[in-house]
């Protein structure tokens, strides 16, 4: 893959403090900084849903290595986006056992629930759609992951169920966003933490879907 750089040379005009104080952190942690490629790039696709070639290039030049270098780094951890996804994951396993276990099942549930095919994004942005080799869980197959959870024992009912209750809850969470604002704004002014910082995606999908599946 050709790699072009398009920003300013600077990687500090590229990347935010956070995320340059969270790639440093990494870098001091470890023998090279090189060696802190994978940590780094987590740390931005966290911050910015994916890696651009913008997003590798800063980051090779914050850890003095090639970007070329990076690619390997990045194309090697299937879990590193390198295309636009979307807020939500769906990394379905396709290995031996999910496949005897009733995965086609679950893929055209999902599929026709979604309306998306492999390496495609919903038109809302909210889900991508990726197979997978093995997570893992080979005795509780069918197996998806979303973010860092695992959903197990999948049937075709349960997936599209699981990703209802996702969309849901992201629902929910914007409009609790909203709601939560204008109290953001009294504890900014009263310096302190704001309740959005105590949120994120993974938390959102992990702990709906936990609270709402608990009871099957
Ligand atoms: S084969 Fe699907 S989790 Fe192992």
């Amino acid at each position: 893959m050709q790699i072009i750089n398009t920003i300013t040379p600077d990687y500090r005009s590229y990347l935010s403090k956070e995320e340059m104080a969270a790639i440093e952190h990494e870098a001091s942690i470890m023998e090279t900084r090189e060696a802190a490629g994978i940590e780094a790039l987590k740390v931005v696709q966290k911050h910015r849903g994916w890696i651009s070639d913008d997003s590798l290039y800063a980051i090779a030049q914050m850890l003095n290595m090639s970007a070329a270098e990076l690619e390997g780094v990045a194309t090697f951890y299937n879990l590193i986006y390198r295309q636009k996804v979307g807020r939500y994951v769906i990394h379905i396993c396709n290995s031996i056992s999910c496949h005897l276990s009733g995965y086609q099942q679950v893929l055209q549930a999902i599929k026709a629930h979604l309306g998306i095919d492999y390496g495609q994004t919903t038109a809302d942005g909210m889900f991508t759609l990726l197979s997978n080799a093995c997570l893992g869980g080979c005795d509780k197959a069918p197996v998806m992951m979303i973010g860092e959870r695992h959903y197990e024992y999948l049937t075709p009912e349960k997936a599209v169920e699981i990703l209802e209750k996702i969309a849901a809850g992201a629902s929910t969470e914007n409009y609790l966003s909203s709601f939560l604002n204008e109290g953001d704004a009294a504890a900014d002014r009263e310096n302190k933490p704001r309740s959005r910082d105590y949120l994120d995606d993974d938390d959102v999908a992990g702990e709906i879907s936990e609270m709402e599946l608990s009871d099957d």
